[in-house]
């Protein structure tokens, strides 16, 4: 499945893989349309890259409370593209409005203001209109909460990610660590709780498993076990295709 030549006869199929946050669905997908030649979208970023727009232009007052009427009249003005990874990262980076945006929606600044403008229905509509602009031509494997619900709900493979929340909260804190950012872990973990939390309850798709999708609990099993996991199931959809 590595050669180009093997590359060229995969089938195009859309794979949706939903999860909780921080429960490595991002470097399972991404990782995944490395090893087919997929493209690769992460729908979270789309949902941050919209969040510092709001902080940026001071559409979210201190006490949280977001502007949304001013966010809406912008969001046709908005312009959110992927650039494929030609940095030393090897990541592809998020351009909001032509500019790359990639660290700055990382931040934990943006990770405690999402939830709100990710609840927003005018929001999700927009970027649920771009993502599936996005996966008209298959060959696409995207994360996010609802990609097997609302975004793709006719996807040919979907997967349903989780993991206990200490566990995911301890690899996120790792990973701001190796980032160089000064967070304890409990204000990780606290942030953790209130997204799952909203990300399960908001009334317009909130976080479900699709009826369809194939769930994985990678709570106690490696990497590498994870990716040959997926790439027998991937393999397995696509094959009589
Ligand atoms: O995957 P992430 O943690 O980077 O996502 C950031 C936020 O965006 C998350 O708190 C929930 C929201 N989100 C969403 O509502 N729907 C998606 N398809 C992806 C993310």
């Amino acid at each position: 499945m590595t050669s180009e030549k093997e590359i060229s006869y995969i089938p195009k199929i859309i794979v949706a893989i939903d999860g909780f946050s921080s429960s490595g669905k991002s470097t399972m997908a991404r990782e995944l349309a490395k090893r087919v030649g997929y493209i690769y979208i992460d729908s979270g970023a789309m949902y941050r890259a919209v969040t510092l727009f709001a902080m940026n232009h001071g559409l979210i007052a201190g006490d949280g409370n977001v502007s949304k009427e001013e966010l809406i009249r912008a969001l046709p003005s908005l312009d959110i593209k992927f650039q494929p990874s030609a940095g030393e990262d090897g990541i592809q980076h998020t351009l909001l409005n032509g500019k790359d945006v990639e660290q700055e929606i990382r931040s934990m600044g943006v990770s405690h203001n999402v939830s709100p403008i990710a609840e927003i229905p005018e929001v999700r509509q927009r970027l649920v209109e771009i993502q599936q602009e996005f996966g008209k031509d298959k060959g696409i494997v995207m994360d996010g909460r609802d990609i097997g619900t609302t975004v793709f709900p006719e996807a040919e493979l979907k997967i349903f990610v989780n993991a206990g929340v200490h566990e995911r909260a301890r690899r996120r804190w790792r990973e701001l660590v190796q980032k160089g950012t000064d967070i304890n872990f409990e204000d990780v973990l606290r942030n953790l709780e209130a997204r799952d939390k909203i990300d399960t309850t908001r009334e317009v798709s909130p976080l479900r498993k699709a009826p369809d999708a194939v769930e994985l609990n990678n709570d106690a099993i490696t990497h590498e076990e994870q990716m040959e996991w997926l790439l027998k199931i991937f393999q397995e959809r696509t094959e009589n295709l």
